[in-house]
């Protein structure tokens, strides 16, 4: 049962190009196909193998396989050509992979235990260059073809790849996590090759991701991974007169000597670690991944002759992102799109074969950026047979929830009695024409997705087997929906609006939501009334203000760590002048209200800025934290601005900083005295001061670089209601 084939670099290739064919890693998966037969019985059967090679110049080696064990007698490989399917167009060739597949003969032999299979360990002769002094590589893949008591049929290996060429800067290695998924569901761990250790790396087995613990010095690092699946219950598994089992892992067991697993891939791959950057942060120098981009480990279907999408974002405001890589099928075709402002977009389109049927197909990709690159991301698509239909099914993004109404009509040949959402327990219901399920952002087992400026929450309707039924005839579907909601307000341009609202959703405080107002007087009991905007306000006013949080969770705190003026609505304007600036008070006149926990009230006289100017936002940003967290940045207070800078991740205890905006005051003429002409000075002034001005009420005037002192005043609140916009994402097959 046990058969081990062996790829191997074919030298005499090697030779014929007259060149040394560096060897940058590779994958390899395989899928057993045709009728189940009988256990206990004499059986050959074709198994199709395919694998990912990874290159710089070239990388369409024809390798030579070599099978291994008593099943392999009698069996010839079949070798399909070696297909381009990705390559760096940039000229300087810092990538490219290649697919191809051999299909092959097995056969059962008779009173074979797993046991006597043994590998063949056999060399190529080049990797890469690398810090490792790894020469020979072997790469093999362990097949089984016992079938399973519990799927009754034999083993699919876990999938995996990643994209020919990783690169990250020395300071910005944390982890790789790479992917490991299995189809059957079973557990998948993974090992260094034995007795191979990477200094300063560890591996995390059961996540399948590699952490630094020191600096790994500059250079290409290569890895060569096993990847094995373990069974979650003990299985029987039957050959051809000899039957075993396979139990699950103990985690005691060590690495590489716990019990047999049922088969094994390799994965391998070189990552260059490249001098250091000046910023890690994604979006900065780094490509980040934006909206639609999917998660890593996303399962995402296609079927057989239909156009399968992947669309997958990134931005980037101190490089250009010139490609992306992608590991990925034979056939892709691959469009990159330039869309402004740092971001580039990716559309990635594959229309499955029929030999792609119930495959598992991987897909890994990267932005690029000369000097840089962004994390890597993988997903498994899973082929179907079957129809897409689309159109027939509506979702509805509410604060608190999600809606699908999918019609019946567009679910021919499904048992309609056997639908459930993610988490089974909940129900869907339906009328005569239609079916409806609700899930609440945090039920359901919905799940919450960050997707760089968007948080994605998504579900399924799925159909459930019945628990005794060993073959499934009716067809099956999976209805995929989501919602997605922004994680900051952006104002720009919708300042029309009023709505004191401000929503946003992060995974561990759930929905929460802010309002920010112009009051009256100190009282802060009546508001500002819309109707009224915009309101003038004279020089020597004070303003009212205040910020209200509510959230469904009851212990919470609001904090306010900063507040800023500016002359427009972008928060990052460079022009601006601090009220309140790391949680510390920085103006003169500005008060603060007591309040309660959840709202926070401020008085200030108004103010204008200098130049031709005429009207005045507010931006604040509010953290909110779980009441008395020692280690929040609410517990924190004012902080001073040397040991301000705090690392911005994001605690279990606060919420991210969202910025909330008011305004614009509008500029009303003061019959003021005209103020002198500014100094040469500030005529050259390239960044904003502040200069108090000397009218004995004790206004402040804020210096721009222009020079004018029109005297605003405020008024005006509004708003922006960042209300959540639905995607619809929906694909509705019937797969298998
Ligand atoms: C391959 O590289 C090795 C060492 O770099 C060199 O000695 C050898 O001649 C090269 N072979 C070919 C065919 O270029
Ligand atoms: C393997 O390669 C052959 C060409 O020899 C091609 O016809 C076939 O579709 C490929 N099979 C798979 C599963 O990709
Ligand atoms: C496997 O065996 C079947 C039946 O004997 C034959 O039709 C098929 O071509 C063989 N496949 C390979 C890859 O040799
Ligand atoms: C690498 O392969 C060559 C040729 O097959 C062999 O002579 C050499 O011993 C191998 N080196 C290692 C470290 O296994
Ligand atoms: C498979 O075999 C194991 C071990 O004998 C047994 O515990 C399990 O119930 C069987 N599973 C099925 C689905 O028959
Ligand atoms: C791993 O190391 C141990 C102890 O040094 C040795 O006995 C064993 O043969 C090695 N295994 C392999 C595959 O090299
Ligand atoms: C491991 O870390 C040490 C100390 O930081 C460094 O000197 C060494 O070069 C590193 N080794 C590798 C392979 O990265
Ligand atoms: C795990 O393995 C150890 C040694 O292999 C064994 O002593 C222990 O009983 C096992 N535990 C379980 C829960 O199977
Ligand atoms: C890719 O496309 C070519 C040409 O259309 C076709 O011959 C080949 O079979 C396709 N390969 C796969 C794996 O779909
Ligand atoms: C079933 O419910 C849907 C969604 O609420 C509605 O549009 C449809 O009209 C209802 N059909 C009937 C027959 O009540
Ligand atoms: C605030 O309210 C109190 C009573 O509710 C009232 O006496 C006081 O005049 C109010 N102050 C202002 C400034 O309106
Ligand atoms: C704060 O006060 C408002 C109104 O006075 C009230 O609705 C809210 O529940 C209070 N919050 C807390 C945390 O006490």
């Amino acid at each position: 049962m046990g058969v081990s084939i062996v790829l191997v670099l074919g030298l005499s290739i090697a030779v014929c190009h007259g060149a040394n064919i560096s060897f940058y890693g590779g994958s390899i998966h395989y899928k057993i196909s045709g009728a189940i037969p009988e256990a206990n019985s004499q059986w050959t059967e074709e198994v199709q193998f395919k694998y990912r090679e990874n290159g710089r110049e070239t990388c369409e080696q024809q390798l030579s396989w070599e099978c291994v064990g008593g099943g392999c007698r009698g069996g010839e490989n079949r070798q399909g050509p070696v297909v381009l399917t990705d390559k760096d167009e940039s000229g300087q060739n810092l990538w490219c992979q290649s697919e191809g597949n051999v299909t092959r003969n097995f056969s059962r032999e008779q009173n074979t235990p797993y046991s006597e299979f043994y590998i063949l360990s056999n060399s190529g002769c080049c990797w890469a260059p690398n810090v490792d002094g790894k020469t020979n590589w072997t790469m093999q893949a362990d097949v089984d073809l016992g079938l399973r008591n519990d799927s009754r049929t034999p083993n699919t290996p876990p999938v995996t790849t990643t994209v020919p060429n990783l690169r990250v800067p020395q300071n910005c290695f944390l982890g790789l996590p790479l992917l490991a998924y299995d189809p059957d569901g079973d557990d998948v761990r993974c090992y260094f090759s034995v007795n191979v250790t990477h200094p300063n790396i560890t591996l995390d087995k059961v996540t399948c991701t590699l952490h630094a613990t020191s600096l790994l010095s500059i250079g290409a690092h290569v890895f060569e991974l096993t990847l094995q699946d373990h069974p979650t219950t003990t299985t029987a598994v039957s050959g051809y007169g000899a039957s075993y089992f396979r139990i699950p892992l103990n985690e005691s067991s060590v690495d590489n000597v716990g019990p047999a697993p049922f088969g094994r891939v390799p994965l391998q791959f070189a990552v260059e670690i490249q001098p250091a950057l000046s910023n890690c942060l994604p979006g900065h120098i780094r490509p980040q991944f934006l909206t639609p981009t999917p998660s890593h480990g996303d399962v995402q279907h296609a079927a057989v002759g239909d156009l399968y999408l992947l669309e997958v974002r990134a931005k980037t405001t101190k490089a250009k992102i010139f490609d992306f890589q992608i590991s990925g099928p034979q056939n892709m075709t691959k469009t990159v799109t330039d869309e402004g402002f740092g971001v580039s977009r990716l559309v990635l389109g594959w229309t499955p074969q029929e030999s792609d049927k119930k495959q598992h197909i991987p897909i890994c990709f990267t932005a690029e950026t000369e000097q840089s690159q962004s994390e890597m991301r993988c997903i498994v698509v899973v082929v179907g047979k079957a129809v897409t239909l689309t159109g027939n099914a509506k979702v509805s993004c509410t604060p608190n929830g999600i809606t699908i109404v999918v019609s019946k009509a567009s679910l021919p040949k499904v048992d309609l009695n056997r639908l459930v959402l993610a988490n089974p327990s909940c129900s869907l219901t339906s009328n005569q024409t239609h079916i409806m399920g609700t899930v609440s952002l945090n039920s359901c087992g919905t799940k919450i997705e960050d997707a760089g400026d968007f948080l994605v929450f998504k579900n399924e309707i799925n159909t459930f087997d019945a628990p005794s039924a060993v073959i499934t005839r009716r067809n099956s579907i999976i209805i995929g929906f989501s919602c997605r909601y922004p994680k900051a307000a952006s104002v720009h341009n919708q300042y029309q609006l009023y709505n004191s609202n401000y929503m946003f959703t992060e995974s561990s405080f759930g929905t929460f939501g802010y309002t920010f107002d112009t009051f009256k007087d100190s009282n802060f009991s009546k508001k500002v009334d819309p109707s009224s905007y915009p309101v003038e306000v004279k020089l020597l006013d004070t303003l009212y203000m205040g910020i209200q949080a509510q959230s469904d969770l009851p212990q919470v705190q609001l904090f306010v760590e900063s507040c800023k003026a500016t002359p427009d609505n972008d928060p990052n304007e460079p022009l601006s002048y601090f009220l309140i600036r790391d949680g510390c008070l920085k103006d003169e006149t500005l008060k603060v209200h007591s309040a309660n926990l959840t709202e926070f009230y401020i008085e200030v006289q108004a103010f204008k800025f200098t130049g031709s100017y005429d009207q005045v936002y507010i931006s604040c940003s509010v953290i909110l934290c779980e009441v008395r967290n020692p280690n929040s940045r609410c517990a924190q207070g004012c902080v001073n601005q040397a040991s301000r800078r705090r690392r911005r991740d994001i605690h279990d205890g606060e919420t991210g900083q969202h910025y909330i905006t008011q305004g614009p005051f509008h500029v009303v003429k003061e019959d003021l005295p005209r103020e002198d002409q500014p100094s040469a000075d500030e005529k050259i002034s390239s960044a904003p001061t502040v200069q108090f001005l000397s009218s004995e009420m004790g206004t402040k005037v804020f210096a721009g670089l222009f020079i004018f002192t029109l005297m605003l005043l405020a008024v005006v609140v509004f708003y922006f209601v960042k209300r959540h916009r639905a995607e619809d994402r929906m694909a509705l097959m019937a797969s298998y």
